[in-house]
């Protein structure tokens, strides 16, 4: 198979799996920073251990490799308003916590109110396979889970052009 032909199959493929989109934040020197995050998965369960996937081009990932704590929120299908807000703007052009409920959490990790189902993690590691995202490995150390919730996936937002490219 052509590599062209690679990239659309498997952007068809990882399509098909939809997944749900969280909002990673964190704060270095009291300034908080985040972004709307699809590549994510639990990555371990003993010790348990969740990974991100940040993009080298993000005002959040350069905030993560100065942070020890990232937190994850959930985002619901009724947020696709946050998860815009998240996904298209960036830190590097505006005060995206203006207007924005949220607190600091364990380590300063910012937990974002309108997203009560969350962690906050330790991060342990970062790996750079030379790619234009970095993963970082994070040990939960706080857990907020919050009533029902019907996530919102990748399909939810089309509409969302990213605050930077990949
Ligand atoms: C559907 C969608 C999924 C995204 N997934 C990721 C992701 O997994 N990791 C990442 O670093 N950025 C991802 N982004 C891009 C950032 O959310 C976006 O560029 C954001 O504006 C960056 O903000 P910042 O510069 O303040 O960090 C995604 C954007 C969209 C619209």
């Amino acid at each position: 198979m052509a590599t062209n032909n690679l990239a659309a199959a498997l952007a068809e493929l990882t399509a098909k799996a939809d997944s749900a989109l969280t909002i990673v934040t964190t704060a270095h020197d009291g300034e908080p920073s985040g972004c709307l995050v699809g590549f994510h998965s639990q990555c371990s369960i003993e010790p348990w251990r969740y990974a991100v996937w940040l993009s080298k081009a993000n005002h959040t990932y350069r905030s993560a490799l100065l942070a020890d704590h990232l937190a994850v929120h959930l985002v619901a299908s009724g947020d696709h308003d946050l998860a815009a807000h998240f996904g298209s703007e960036t830190g590097d052009e505006v005060d995206k916590f203006a207007g924005i409920a949220w607190e600091p959490g364990a380590g300063g990790a910012p937990l974002l109110e309108r997203l009560p189902n969350r962690f906050v993690g330790r991060r342990l590691d970062l790996l750079d396979t030379g790619g234009d995202h970095v993963c970082a490995v994070l040990e939960p150390v706080t857990v907020a889970v919050a009533g029902s919730f019907t996530p919102l996936r990748l399909s939810g937002v089309g509409d969302v052009v990213p605050g930077h490219p990949a």
